[in-house]
């Protein structure tokens, strides 16, 4: 039986290659969003071919979507990847680069442009590939609502990897309730100048890790808001940008819960702020077991930074921040404000500042910590902390 059936491959092979061919695509369930009518000519939109193409992907078992590498796609409308998938392996590889139009000719509203929801075991892999938002007709209104180009919504065993995305409208990734995802090799470039372009935000979620990456962008490389907990940030290249933050939480009093937080092996290069926990002042909420560690800063300003007054005035510390630490930190701040802990009336709760050595690039200007309301201990930290209480 075996041999009978190599023979007649082998024959079918001989007698014709594109029966073969067909076969070996069938057989592995690739949707090439060029036969779903893509023209990748950078002109006509191909967002109605990405949504068959993804349609088809979606509702066959073990499936790929391609985005090929020749060519450049623009999608005039946002897309919606919807699940859930009757396939449970399902990947997408961006190969070729995805445009979108300047604000004028946008045909889509604020919401993201990709947003990809209840897809659970999505690979995708964007090896060769850009999404570049050319954001620049957009960031001129700040006050405008503006589009995020990829958001993850409810996706659960997320990979992503090898993804580059350029000049977001605003935030460039967004991860909302998702359990178990993995982020590597994420190429995140925008200028340091460009309003509210985060890089990449995490809400409601658990599990995350996101490692290897570059993000240049003009607001936080990664913000970790909502209701998130086992988050980790590891060997991240971050600047310009305003640093990996917690928060800000409390803003909405909605339960702004963040636990279990590990950013580890980061570069912070000329950001605003380094590794920062910012609160509003009265909102409900708490962060806790946070830990930055092995951290290298060049010029950056505010390295460590907590902030539970942020916007506003001063309050008591609505939002809880406790067993904070900040372990292994060399390098340079911007200026002479090295280390800010400034924490409202009930106080920051078992903070922890270990082998930290910064020194200030501000000629004249030795580095310096602050420090109100806070508990915890100080261990060879320079700039040394006083006013950390038991
Ligand atoms: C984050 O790092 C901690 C400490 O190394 C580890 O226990 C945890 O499993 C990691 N979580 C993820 C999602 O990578
Ligand atoms: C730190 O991150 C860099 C950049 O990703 C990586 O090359 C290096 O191996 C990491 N080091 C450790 C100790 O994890
Ligand atoms: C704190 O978080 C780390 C991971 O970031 C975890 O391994 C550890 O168990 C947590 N500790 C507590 C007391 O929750």
């Amino acid at each position: 039986m075996k041999t009978l059936i190599i023979t007649c491959v082998l024959i079918l092979f001989f007698v014709s290659p594109c029966f073969c061919k067909r076969l070996l695509l069938a057989s592995s369930n690739t949707y090439n969003v060029i036969y779903y009518g893509a023209k990748g000519d950078g002109k006509t939109d191909d967002s109605q071919a990405f949504l068959s193409a993804w349609e088809k992907t979606c509702a066959t078992g073990g499936s790929t979507l391609v985005i090929p590498s020749k060519g450049t796609f623009l999608l005039k409308k946002n897309l919606m990847f919807k699940g859930p998938c009757q396939a449970t392996n399902i990947q997408i590889q961006l190969h070729g680069k995805i445009i979108v139009p300047t604000q004028k000719a946008w045909q889509g509203n604020d919401s993201p442009i990709i947003m990809i929801s209840n897809v659970n075991g999505l690979t995708i892999d964007g090896t060769g590939g850009l999404i570049d938002g050319l954001g620049s007709s957009w960031w001129s209104c700040e006050s405008c609502k503006r589009p995020t180009v990829l958001a993850f919504h409810a996706c659960n065993g997320l990979r992503v990897s090898s993804l580059s995305i350029s000049n977001s409208p605003q935030a460039h990734i967004h991860i909302n309730g998702c359990e178990g995802a993995t982020f590597s090799n994420i190429n995140i470039k925008s200028p340091g100048d460009s309003p509210n372009t985060d890089g990449i935000d995490i809400s409601s979620s658990k599990r995350v890790l996101i490692k290897d990456s570059h993000i240049a962008c003009g607001d936080d490389c990664i913000a970790i808001i909502g209701d998130s907990s086992d988050i980790n940030a590891t060997g991240i290249a971050c600047g310009p940008g305003h640093g990996i933050s917690i928060g800000s939480l409390g803003r909405n009093n909605g339960h702004d819960n963040v636990e279990q937080v590990y950013v580890y092996n980061c570069t912070f290069t000329r950001t605003t702020n380094g590794a920062r926990i910012k609160t509003f002042k009265d909102g409900p909420g708490y962060a806790r077991n946070i830990t930055y560690e092995k951290i290298t800063l060049i010029q950056a300003y505010n390295p460590i930074l907590i902030n539970q007054h942020y916007v506003g005035l001063e309050g008591v510390g609505g939002v809880e921040v406790s067993g904070v630490t900040f372990r292994g930190f060399e390098g340079t701040s911007g200026d002479d404000r090295a280390i800010t802990l400034a924490c409202g009336s009930r106080g920051c709760h078992d903070i922890l500042l270990d082998k930290v050595n910064i020194k200030s690039s501000k000629t004249g200007k030795a580095a310096a910590c602050s420090c109100t309301n806070v508990h915890g201990i100080a261990t060879s930290t320079v700039p040394s902390c006083h006013g950390i209480y038991k």
